[in-house]
């Protein structure tokens, strides 16, 4: 059977398949309710140097084919986190990333400091969060840069930076995050997104704008995942959005992705990976490769 062990950068992965920030909570909450040993990764939710209560309900819900969510990154703050999450993270069976989030660039690197002791193997830079001005660090090359080098400069662990299908181009965020000390780019984060009920003329979420998930995001993310690796050929990326089936993570991959994130399709389908994974492994052995890093970038051109 072909290989599914991967790399993305500095970090060995027994899978390509990558548990998505927010999607499995702490990640110990769903120690019991996922095998994460089908994982190369887990990414625990978003935290912040403080608390953040997140917005009022509803702040999730069906849209389309896909779903909204305007949360808030509702999470308990650093110094909480690592009190009741840190301790129950060496009993995961795969690797546990945090992930960090903040409103100014200092919060970032104040929440990646503390995180340096923490059981965890790397830092995931949610840059997809409204900065002091209301606009989401990842529109920006200059800030997410600013964000990034902090982080790098209060870190040993390696990092990543998340981007946004939003970013406009998105290749010239990833070359200044790459640029300030980024291990690897998580592409991307959800798709903004609002919708209104026309029977309660209610918007959908209380925050009106939110960000969109799930299937009909992929062919956004595929794009960017393309347009970054035609820029930076050599840099490690792990493509995330509207995973729900082998298919859909060879896709990825064969578009230039080292790992794929599974997110949304963890409320619908919590064991969702058992059926991805072994899809890929038929795939490989089907089509002669035997590992599923020489699938890597390997789509066939037109000319
Ligand atoms: C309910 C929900 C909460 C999320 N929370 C976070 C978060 O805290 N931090 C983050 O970086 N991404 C967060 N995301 C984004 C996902 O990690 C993922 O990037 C996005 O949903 C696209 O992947 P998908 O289409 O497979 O869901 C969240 C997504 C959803 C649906």
């Amino acid at each position: 059977m072909a290989s599914l062990t991967t790399s993305l950068g500095p970090l060995h992965l027994a899978t390509p398949l990558i548990a998505a920030s927010g999607t499995v909570g702490s990640v110990v909450e769903f120690a019991n309710s996922i095998d994460f040993t089908l994982y190369g990764a887990a990414v625990a939710k978003s935290v912040a140097p403080e608390a953040w209560p997140g917005r009022a309900a509803p702040r999730i819900a069906p849209l389309g084919d896909g779903m909204i969510n305007g949360i808030g990154i509702q999470n308990p703050g650093i110094d909480a986190w690592l009190d009741e999450v840190g301790p129950e993270i060496a009993a995961i069976p795969t690797q546990v990333w945090a992930s960090a989030v903040a409103h100014e660039p200092d919060g970032f690197a104040e929440v990646a400091a503390k995180l340096e002791q923490a059981p965890i193997t790397a830092v995931e830079v949610n840059l997809s969060c409204p900065n002091l001005d209301g606009a989401p660090f990842a529109l920006d090359p200059v800030l997410s840069h600013d964000v990034v080098s902090r982080v790098r400069a209060a870190t040993t662990k390696p990092i990543g930076a998340k981007l946004s299908p939003d970013a406009m181009p998105i290749a010239a965020v990833a070359a200044a995050v790459v640029d300030a000390g980024a291990d690897w780019l998580t592409i991307g984060n959800t798709v903004m997104a609002a919708g209104i009920d026309v029977r309660t003329r209610r918007p959908t979420i209380t925050g009106f704008i939110g960000g969109y998930s799930g299937t009909p995001i992929r062919p956004i993310t595929v794009r960017c995942v393309i347009e970054v690796r035609r820029e930076l050929p050599d840099t490690p990326i792990l493509a995330c959005g509207g995973v729900s089936h082998a298919d859909h993570a060879i896709e990825y991959i064969l578009a230039g992705a080292d790992a794929v994130g599974l997110g949304s399709v963890h409320f619908a389908k919590p064991r969702a990976a058992r059926g991805i994974l072994s899809g890929i492994a038929r795939y490989l052995d089907r089509e002669g490769f035997s590992a599923v890093g020489e699938l890597k970038g390997a789509y066939e051109p037109w000319n």
